[in-house]
């Protein structure tokens, strides 16, 4: 079979590493891929984003089988293009993937249908919202309605700053047109937990929670980032609270969703908070999260292939979906800098095990040099029986991933380690 994955990031190079597994796959094509993802894919420079580009690669190689999975092309209806040329894929089409494109959709959908969140109000007006905060309990979070590259959440301590980022969103454009509509909400708390879940629909089939590590710095301190690094399983996600978010979160959604006629297949990961009044939906995302996707692929013993078509298939009722019994932890090597400005273009060399444990996401290649291009670079997994030992050998392997000025948090997995103590 001949496969093509949209993306080019680490979370692209973990699937396409699992798809790889699967016998009967002989060739996968990345549009873009990157420096690290040569190594298992064939990288063609067509954009994640150049819908045209991509429909006409994918009918020219004759492509069997499709897996889009950053937001933008599903949001733009990448999934719908390429099915109306006849090639299955894997995702949500446009009108479902709205569930990440627009905050203010996500949240009146969960209203309407009871699935719990945090209390909110949306404002299309600068005076309306600044009035509003006159009075909202403090502190409050403000949300850019549509795709940020998760930078459009802010947490406001005081009034003043509420105001201020209101005024940045929707007066000066701080994140484009995104943010001519907010969200203004609860503020909640709690451990957070992301759950990714197989949905054809019909049935979803949850996979191995995790925690992602969002801020810049050590002890969760500096500036949202994309992820610096991911532990599995979320050891604050206990059975008895997977059954609930099963029963008031998962299968209420998958509802709400077809009842909107808007069915959603692909993966629906659900960010969610475990408040003292039970689990809450922070946010949807339309795909698989990154770095979440480097700590549960590596987890996944089914073949990733078998469940992706089945999820497109409508067929993940009779399809098994299983996960090692074991942990998992991933440590982002990032660009000195990053979230904000950083230097690139240095090179980078890797120990053979270290190469082999590494999904890489920030690099291209110059000849056959791979070189950093991005913040976050690469991020390396390891497994073990235990969480400990998982941490500590991605420790030791991410230390065989060397380029200058490489920065990595030093304490992914040690919230979760003391979770319960
Ligand atoms: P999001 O991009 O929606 O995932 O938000 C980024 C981060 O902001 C989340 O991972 C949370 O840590 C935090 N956050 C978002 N919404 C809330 C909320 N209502 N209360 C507290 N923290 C929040
Ligand atoms: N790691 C969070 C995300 O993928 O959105």
């Amino acid at each position: 079979m001949k496969l093509l994955v949209i993306g080019g990031g680490g979370r692209e190079h973990a699937i396409i590493k699992s798809l790889k597994k699967n016998p009967q796959v002989e060739t996968i094509y990345a549009l873009p891929g990157n420096g690290g993802i040569a190594a298992d894919a064939i990288c063609v420079s067509i954009s994640a984003t150049d819908l045209d580009g991509i429909v006409n690669f994918a009918r020219e190689n004759a492509i069997d089988y499709a897996v889009v999975a950053p937001d933008d092309p599903l949001v733009l209806g990448c999934v719908d293009r390429l099915s109306e040329i006849g090639i299955p894929c894997f995702g949500p089409k446009a009108n479902a993937a709205i569930i990440e494109g627009s905050k203010a959709f996500a949240k009146d959908l969960m209203k309407k249908y009871g699935i719990p969140t945090a209390a909110y109000e949306i404002f299309t007006d600068l005076n309306k919202a600044l009035s509003y905060l006159e009075t909202a309990p403090i502190p409050t979070v403000i949300k850019a309605d549509g795709l940020a590259l998760g930078k459009g959440v802010i947490i406001a301590a005081t009034r003043e700053e509420a105001k201020e980022a209101v005024t940045d969103m929707m007066a000066n454009a701080k994140f484009g047109k995104s943010g001519s509509t907010v969200v203004i909400e609860e503020f909640l708390t709690g451990p957070e937990v992301s759950v990714l879940a197989f949905t054809d629909g019909k049935t979803v089939k949850p996979m191995v929670s995790s925690m992602d590590h969002k801020r810049a710095g050590d002890n969760d301190t500096g500036l949202n980032t994309g992820g610096m690094g991911t532990i599995a399983p979320n050891p604050y996600y206990t059975s008895q609270i997977a059954d609930i978010c099963m029963e008031t979160i998962f299968l209420p959604t998958i509802a709400a969703m077809n009842a909107e006629g808007r069915t959603f297949r692909g993966c629906l990961y659900f960010g969610l908070m475990l408040t003292p009044n039970g689990p809450k939906v922070i946010e949807y995302n339309c795909r698989f999260g990154d770095p979440e996707t480097q700590v549960v692929l590596p987890l996944l013993e089914s073949d990733l292939l078998t469940v992706m078509r089945a999820c497109t298939d409508g067929t993940l009722a009779e399809t098994e979906v299983t996960f090692a019994d074991k942990h998992a932890c991933c440590v982002i090597t990032a660009s000195a800098g990053y979230p904000e400005s950083y230097e690139k273009g240095f090179a980078i060399t890797f120990t053979p095990e270290a190469q082999a444990a590494t999904f890489v996401a920030g690099a291209k290649l110059e000849g056959d040099k791979l070189v950093t291009s991005g913040g976050r670079v690469t991020g390396t997994t390891a497994i073990a029986d235990t969480l400990e030992a998982a941490i500590a050998e991605s420790y030791r392997l991410a230390d065989g991933v060397v380029f200058q000025k490489a920065y990595r948090r030093s304490d992914i997995g040690r919230r979760a380690l003391q979770a319960g103590k």
